[in-house]
């Protein structure tokens, strides 16, 4: 993840991010003494989860306004300001765990080399993230709306979302067995009415909005909205078009 979240918004508008990643957490099924890295864990929801089954687990993030936040929720987990593409541990882990947070790393070898260095022998990566096509009408939105302003928002996309071909080939490279790979659609209700979709591009997307004042900004959002809402706004609400990628890999 970036480094300048608006923690406040994350853990109150986004609440979702961290409710449908519990169902990554029961793919990673942790056991009591296992060791677990969570990697991307944000203001720490998903390691305080993992830590109910009594693993041990460590939470990495970028952010240093999400780890501080991660500290504050949860006094008795350990969290660190690490980066995804290139930390090393000097412990080993049974299992690293990573949900919404892979999308933001776009050396993807780099990450799955450090995974495999952090894993003991016969670890398991689990993880989930956007997947090829991931909110694939926000983005189209965002391009032609800035477009307006001489922007071309392909080189501001902030993303990477593999196919569970590329994914999978990438981590086959590095040594890792794929035991499942699942790429799926979820369109995710936003919160709060007409604000919902506001609220999302705000949270996540401010890379494509860099240097554009605060009118050009709504003007952005404002044609956004209305380039997607065929589409996206249903029953007095906004669904973001995310498409996940699902994959556990061993180890051997
Ligand atoms: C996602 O979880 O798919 C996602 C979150 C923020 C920005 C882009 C994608």
């Amino acid at each position: 993840m970036n480094n300048d979240w608006n923690v406040r918004l994350y853990d109150s508008k986004l609440r979702f991010v961290s409710e449908f990643g519990k169902a990554v957490v029961s793919l990673l099924h942790p056991k009591a003494g296992e060791k677990i890295l969570d990697l991307g864990c944000g203001t720490g929801d998903l390691s305080f989860e993992i830590s109910k089954s009594g693993a041990l687990v460590v939470g990495i993030d970028l952010s240093n306004s999400m780890i501080q936040e991660a500290r504050v929720k949860y006094p008795n987990l350990q969290f660190k300001v690490e980066n995804g593409e290139e930390f090393r541990t000097e412990e080993k882990f049974d299992a690293v765990f990573s949900n919404a947070a892979l999308h933001w790393m776009k050396r993807a070898s780099n990450v799955i080399e450090s995974v495999w260095l952090a894993l003991k022998p016969g670890g398991r990566f689990v993880a989930e993230f956007g997947g090829k096509g991931n909110v694939e009408l926000v983005i189209k939105g965002l391009e032609y709306a800035l477009n307006e302003f001489g922007i071309t928002a392909a080189e501001r996309n902030p993303w990477y979302y593999p196919s569970i071909g590329e994914y999978a080939s990438l981590l086959e490279k590095q040594g890792f067995r794929v035991t499942y790979a699942h790429h799926f659609d979820r369109p995710t209700p936003l919160e709060d009415g007409e604000r919902g979709l506001d609220h999302w591009i705000n949270a996540f997307a401010g890379h494509f909005l860099h240097g554009l004042n605060d009118s050009e900004r709504l003007h952005v959002i404002q044609m956004v909205k209305e380039t997607t809402r065929s589409h996206l706004f249903r029953d007095g609400q906004w669904f973001a078009d995310y498409k996940r990628l699902r994959i556990v890999a061993v180890k051997n």
